[in-house]
């Protein structure tokens, strides 16, 4: 399956990663998910607390945080447990800023960002890991069974993967929604059920698989209008075409997202052996 959007790779994510340490928009995220932890995506801190409860991750233990962003969510992670992480991500800028806020959290000694492509093959030899964790991006990536088999590989025997998957079909969409939602680069949309079957294919044993489009949905609206709220300030950064393309993205996905025709899932498996 070929990479069928004309786009750079995650280049719509440019005006996020490009401006994402000013004060602007951090007041964005902090209207929108309620704490800025430096994500940018669907998650929010409460919904990564109940995450950390099924990766078993402490002192010593180490976790893989695949299309990490600007390292927000890896860093709250490594500060919470304990653990060492290594976040990779194709997009340069957000790598960049990912180890700055390292260095100014004072973790750098546990967490290393590098750029690189998650859609081939990764860089770590086999059971490195103690954990992988994949939010909001899997569905950026094509051939999810080659995905998900080389996770498997880096994971240690007994290991934890945990990726949310927020395009799956769940309902009718029309041609003009699937446009708007899919306008960030390459996207697979799955149908419910999908993701456990490629799972289960790869020697994992699912243990979790929980529906938070209800997160979602409430951050997407609740984005939009933080963002709709500044306007002015936007548009002169942005350009009028990226902030009118970026709300109507974002209207878009509440509203399907609100009615449950797409769905946010998170899926948690277990390395067999
Ligand atoms: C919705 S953001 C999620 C970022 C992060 N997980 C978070 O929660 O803040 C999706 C991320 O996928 C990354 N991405 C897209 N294509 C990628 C690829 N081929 N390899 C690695 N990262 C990629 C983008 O650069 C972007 O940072």
């Amino acid at each position: 399956m070929g990479k069928s959007n004309s786009l750079p790779p995650a280049g719509h994510y440019n005006a996020n990663y490009g401006n994402f340490q000013t004060e602007l928009y951090a007041q964005i995220r902090r209207e929108a998910f309620g704490e800025d932890i430096g994500q940018n995506s669907w998650l929010t801190s409460d919904e990564q607390d109940r995450f950390l409860e099924w990766l078993d991750l402490s002192p010593g233990k180490t976790l893989l945080d695949v299309a990490c962003g600007a390292g927000g969510p890896a860093l709250r992670i490594t500060a919470t447990t304990g653990c060492s992480v290594v976040g990779i991500d194709v997009h340069e800028q957000a790598v960049t800023t990912a180890s700055s806020l390292a260095a100014q959290r004072g973790l750098a000694e546990r967490a290393e960002f590098r750029s690189t492509d998650a859609t081939g093959p990764l860089p770590f030899p086999d059971a490195s890991f103690d954990a992988i964790t994949c939010i909001d991006a899997i569905n950026h990536f094509p051939e999810r069974p080659r995905v998900i088999a080389e996770w498997a590989r880096l994971l240690k025997a007994g290991g934890r993967l945990l990726f949310t998957d927020p395009i799956t079909v769940t309902g009718e969409l029309t041609n003009a929604e699937i446009a708007v939602r899919s306008s960030a680069g390459f996207y697979l949309f799955v149908p419910h059920g999908y993701d456990e079957r490629v799972i289960a294919h790869c020697g994992l044993g699912l243990l979790v698989c929980e529906d938070v489009t209800a997160n979602m949905a409430r951050v997407a609206e609740a984005r939009r209008k933080a963002r709709a709220s500044r306007s002015t300030a936007l548009r002169e950064i942005e350009g009028n075409q990226t902030y009118d393309d970026e709300q109507e993205f974002l209207g878009v996905t509440a509203r399907v997202a609100g009615e449950g025709r797409l769905s946010r899932f998170v899926y948690v498996s277990k390395k067999l052996r």
